[in-house]
């Protein structure tokens, strides 16, 4: 394909003090596809979402999007680009409810008011797109929410601003198997609506589940990008594990 890349990391690399992070990091996702991040505890995953969602910064190397040189220093200069990334953490505030937390820190108003009409929605319409039925009112205080349902309300929030891509950073590492489930139909649909979507994940199941390319990383560096339909479960794993694979001729 000679498509271009939504996102586009090249060389990247990050320390923080004497520790290097990230080493020569490539990263590629393009719209319409899902791309699973993987790799082992520590190997990086969180770092390069996060210089991707312009809360670290790159130390060096080259970050196109769509092809155009960029470097969002922040998280709102990343999202006036169309990205957004969902934190392993979710970051809601519990004592608000869906609408308030969806448009947390970016309002809208008529006026000097709040536009809760507007919001309300807003925030209706973009969980109906999902398919989210399981919530009921959009006015319940999230801290009412099982794990599955704040997960959804995540990634609502993270899908309302005309987005281009979005990452999901272990979105179904507290979830029970119906509740995965329907986060990766979601993490899907993005795609088909035609996201650039990041998943990050432990679990091949899942991977393998959703994925048309599979990027693993290990200790730091990029040891393949691939799509998901050449390579098998246990060619991922040993990416993952060895962070070389025979069998593909990768040797690390
Ligand atoms: N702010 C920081 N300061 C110093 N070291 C950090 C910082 N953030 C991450 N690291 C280190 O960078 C390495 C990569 O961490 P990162 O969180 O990116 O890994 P990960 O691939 O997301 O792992 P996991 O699967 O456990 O979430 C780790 O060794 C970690 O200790
Ligand atoms: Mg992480």
């Amino acid at each position: 394909m000679s498509q271009t890349p939504v996102l586009d990391l090249r060389g990247i690399d990050k320390s923080f003090g004497p520790v290097r992070v990230l080493q020569q990091v490539d990263f590629t996702a393009y719209a319409g596809e899902v791309t699973a991040l993987v790799g082992d505890n520590g190997a990086g995953k969180t770092t390069l979402v996060k210089c991707i969602g312009g809360i670290h910064p790159i130390d060096s190397g080259e970050y196109l999007f769509d092809g155009r040189p960029v470097r969002p220093g922040t998280p709102r200069e990343a999202a006036a680009l169309g990205i957004e990334v969902v934190h392993q953490d979710l970051a809601l505030a519990d004592n608000l409810d869906i609408v308030q937390n969806m448009f947390l820190g970016r309002e809208r108003r008529r006026g000097l008011l709040l536009d809760e009409p507007a919001m309300e929605e807003l925030a209706r319409r973009t969980l109906a797109e999902l398919s989210v039925r399981t919530i009921g009112s959009v006015r319940r205080k999230v801290s009412e929410l099982s794990g599955g349902q704040r997960q959804t309300v995540a990634i609502a929030r993270a899908v309302l601003w005309d987005s281009r891509v979005v990452v999901l950073d272990e979105p179904s590492a507290a979830l029970g198997v119906a509740q995965t489930q329907q986060v990766l139909e979601i993490v899907r649909r993005l795609a088909d609506q035609g996201l650039a979507v990041v998943l990050i994940s432990h679990n091949m199941n899942d991977v393998f589940a959703v994925a048309d390319r599979i990027a693993a990383l290990y200790l730091g560096r990029t040891v393949a990008q691939v799509r998901a339909a050449d390579v098998t479960h246990a060619q991922v794993v040993e990416l993952i594990t060895a962070g070389r694979s025979e069998s593909l001729g990768i040797t690390g």
